[in-house]
Parts: C-alpha cells; structure tokens; sequence
C-alpha cells in the first residue's frame, strides 16, 4: 500500500474558490500553483482538487462533459500536469476527484446514447424500455430524465436531473432493460472508466477521490456487487499503477476498503455519527458541554475493528457538501477540534479555509447547483486587500460572493498572530509528523468516552511509545478515572495542563494535552 499515506496531511482544494490568477473572479489552476508555499508550509502535503473537468457545471464540474480535458476556465492540461510536477517536486502528492457514477447530459456518450438509432452508447446508460416506466423502488437511482430524447424510455439519473447514470448493471436483474453487472453493455462503462483512471494517471496525478463510490450497481442492497466491481478497479490498477491511491465517498468503511479503497471518508451522512462531532445541535466540541462522543466512538470502533490491517478511516474537517466547521465552533473550539482531527488515526483532510475558521456564509443565492452547500463555497481569505486577495478582478464578477463580514478572518493576519488558529493547526500537523505514534496507521485505544460526558481520552499506540490525548471541549473542568502511567510528559497543551494523578485525570476547561509516554 502507498507507503506516504503513513504520514499524509490533505488539503481539499475548491478549484472555483482557492486563488484566482487572471483577475476573471474564478480560481484556476496557476492560481493554487501560487499558493503551494502555503499549503507546504502549514504542514499539509498531499492535495485533494475538486473536480477540474470540461462542464456545463450544473453541479459544480460533478457533471461532467469530457473526462479528459480541463475545464477552459481553470487551465489547460499542461496547466494540470505543471501543477502535479510542482507538487512532486516538493515531495507533495495529489488526487483529482473522479466522478464514475454519471456525467452531465451534454457528454457526448450521452447525446449518443438520446438517439433513437441503436449505436455503441446506446447502453451506456440506464435506460427503460418505455418513456412511461420510471425507476420507482430501484435502490441509488434518484430520478429520472425523461421527454428529451428521440429514444423512447427514460434515463436514470444519480443525483441532479441532469447528471445520467452510467450503466454498471443491476445485482438482480429483473427486467429487459436491467443488464447484468458482466454483461458487455455494464463492462464497457467499467471499461470506459479504466481508460479515464489511466489518463489522468499517466499524466502524473496520484489517485483519486471517488464520487458517490458506494452507488454504482443499482438494486445492490448489501453492496456486494459494488464491491466486487472496485475490487475489479482495484486489481486493473494493481497491473498497470500500483502507487495509485483511491479514497472513496462512501461512508461505510467496512465495505469500501473490502472493495480495494485505501481509504473511506466518515460523511455527513450514513451510520458514522460524525455530525455528532462538530455539526449536531449539540455538538461534541462546543463548550457549551451538552454533547455526546459516544456513539461516535462505538461506530467507529465498529468499523476500526473491521477494517484494522486493511484500510484508513479518514474524518475530515469538513467538505464542499456541508456546513462549515466553524459555523457552530469558535476559535477556542475550533482548536480543539483540531486537536482531534490532527490526532486520530487514518488520513486527515483539511477542507480550504477551514483552518483560519472561516464561516459558512448564510442567505447566499444558490450558485451553480450549490444550494445549501453555497455557504462553505465562498472564496479563501488571503488577507485585507481587494477581494481579501482571492482576485483582482471585479468584485461583481466573483465566483460566489465573499463572506461580506468584517471581521471575516484571512491567512495574512492570522499567521502574524501567533496563537491564531491557522498557526495552531501547523503546530499539531508539526506534532503529529513527528511522533511515529500519530501516524496513520497506528492503532487507537479509546480510554474514556462515556455518554454525554467529558474528557475525551484515547491512546495512540506506536513501536516503542504512545501518545496519550485528553481534550476537554467543555467550558467546566472535567475529571474521569483512567489508569495511565504518571510518569508521561506534556509535549503539547492549550489552555492549560491536564494533570494525572493516580489514576484520575482532571482536565482544565476547553483544553487539550497531549502527553508521550515512553
Ligand atoms: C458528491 C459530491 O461531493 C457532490 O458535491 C455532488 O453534488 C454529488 N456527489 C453528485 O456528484
């Protein structure tokens, strides 16, 4: 298995929103290439970048019309490949996000596949036989297209109306029009889909980030064809590109990383309770001390306990699908947060801005399918300059508008401040890549984690050390009995330190202490 996910930090790139370098209020490509100083030296080394892909944008570029070119307004190619070489040249690593499931009605294998005349794509999508049979009651199948094409029939679609979905088959046929998963018709979307991966690989990026992986076989209840289908992925990619990384949205751990992923991200949605963490009403990380870890902690045990030895669960900070994390965190919180993000097994992933708490920006109209998710889009914080240095351009012209706040936070003045978020963060990604223990793939032992209680206290486990975490969100001191050994030293604390004392912990209000233990 790739060996730099050992010690991989992410950093999630909105392609539309990072930097823009040529003043048309959209971020491009040359525009994240500026800003690389930046990323290395908060400590993150490998990039995940949204989807960069010749669209109508409908969904953002998660429709997309040709899988091979960068959309004209990011860049070129050459662009795309310069950016990769750059990364590499600083031993940084990069993922595009591939969108398997479906492309945009305006792909050409589309407009094919509307025709009446039967052709090589007349299958490649998922079509009934009559305009007036929908797919009521197929499971991952959102609706349907339907009155736009010469055929007669309607189209599956996955998520928007306009996003088609592919044809990987049915794990129970039932009908004419439901094809096998080996079927040819099924195998030439499979197919068709290695040459992308094969692209993009060829070109120099390191994987992918896999859109909706968990929903490629329709009527697949127990998901068994799914996985079977990117255990095939997998092994084509084992032959051609071993170092190819893949990390899924999916959200069920124990069947992605079955299927061959390296890696499965716990998701807004799905059994993971990660809304728990930092999103609920009362979320864990909020002083206010109202919330619960528990049931957090025994889904993910759940799951580590599946998967230990085959794959990473990765949390990731937040996403372009969900509210910000700092929309219910403040500073002091988001610290925290941090702390347990920076701390815990598996991957972790930064989504931009997230590190200098930047918010969720309300009452926005939607922009290019964005709706809801609009508010965690707006355009990265630079500093106090025009269009708080995203772009020189016109403010009227922006991608999204920027948080219209004033006191809106930016990486300028935060990283002079030294206790600012955006430093603490690169103080824990600092301690995390230098303590064996914090890595990956070290196992995690759940000390105290009791319903609606505080501490939060685990162990990382390494060869000949471990790290031990307390984090006490809440604005009360909290006190808990674990046994440790006394003898373990502080290497890292905020707002005070824990103290252990023959085998009760007390940890000072909204702290973190990090303690090794030799
Ligand atoms: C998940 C992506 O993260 C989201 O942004 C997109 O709208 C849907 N999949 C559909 O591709």
């Amino acid at each position: 298995m790739s060996k730099w996910l050992d010690n991989a930090v992410f950093y999630e790139i909105y392609p539309q929103s990072f930097k823009d370098s040529n003043a048309d209020g959209i971020g491009d490509i040359q525009g994240i290439i500026q800003k690389l100083d930046y990323i290395q030296d908060l400590g993150c080394n490998a990039i995940w970048l949204n989807p960069c892909f010749v669209s109508p944008f409908a969904d953002a570029g998660y429709d997309v019309a040709d899988y091979f070119n960068v959309a004209p307004r990011y860049g070129t190619n050459d662009d795309l490949k310069e950016l990769f070489d750059k990364l590499h040249e600083r031993n940084m690593h990069v993922i595009l996000d591939l969108v398997p499931g479906h492309t945009s009605i305006a792909h050409p294998w589309f407009k094919e596949s509307m025709k009446a005349e039967k052709n090589e794509y007349t299958h490649r999508y998922i079509w009934t036989d009559s305009i007036w049979e929908g797919f009521e009651g197929v499971s991952s199948i959102a609706g349907c297209i339907r009155g736009i094409s010469d055929r007669d029939g309607s189209c599956a679609v996955n998520f928007f109306s306009t996003q088609p979905a592919l044809n990987y088959g049915f794990a129970k046929p039932e009908k004419s029009w439901q094809f096998a998963v080996d079927s040819e018709e099924a195998m030439a979307a499979r197919e068709a889909i290695k040459e992308v991966m094969s692209f993009w690989l060829n070109l120099g990026c390191d994987g992918f980030r896999v859109d909706m992986a968990g929903s490629l076989v329709k009527n697949d209840i127990d998901s068994r064809e799914t996985i079977k289908l990117w255990q095939n992925f997998r092994a084509f990619l084992d032959m051609e590109f071993p170092e190819a990384v893949l990390i899924s949205e999916w959200g069920e751990p124990d069947k992605s990383l079955l299927g061959g992923f390296h890696m499965d991200f716990l998701l807004h949605f799905g059994p993971s309770h990660y809304l728990d963490l930092f999103r609920s009403e009362h979320p864990y990380f909020s002083k206010e001390g109202k919330g619960d870890i528990s049931e957090f902690v025994h889904k993910y045990m759940e799951n580590y306990k599946l998967t230990d030895g085959k794959g990473l669960i990765c949390i990731p900070s937040g996403n372009h699908d969900m509210v910000r994390i700092a929309h219910k965190l403040d500073e002091e919180e988001l610290k925290i947060a941090f702390a347990f993000l920076l701390t815990m097994p598996g991957v972790p992933f930064i989504y931009y801005g997230d590190e200098i708490g930047m918010k969720y920006v309300e009452n926005l109209t939607s922009v290019e399918g964005g709706y809801g998710r609009t508010g965690s889009r707006s355009p990265m914080q630079w500093d106090n300059s025009l269009n708080a240095g995203f772009s020189t351009g016109r403010k009227e012209d922006l991608y999204i508008m920027l948080d219209p706040r004033e006191e809106r936070p930016n990486v300028k003045t935060q990283s002079k401040r030294e206790d600012s978020l955006c430093n603490e963060v690169k103080r824990l990604i600092c301690l995390r890549l230098a303590n064996k223990p914090l890595c990956s793939r070290a196992p995690v032992e759940f000390l105290y984690a009791k319903e609606n209680a505080y501490p939060f206290v685990y162990r990382r486990i390494g060869d000949k050390e471990s790290i031990l975490v307390v984090l006490n969100p809440s604005k009360e001191q909290a006190d808990c009995r674990v046994m440790v050994d006394p003898a373990c030293e502080a290497i890292y604390s905020t707002n005070g330190v824990a103290s252990i004392d023959n085998g009760s912990i007390t940890a000072p209000p909204c702290s973190v202490t990090i303690f090794k233990i030799s």
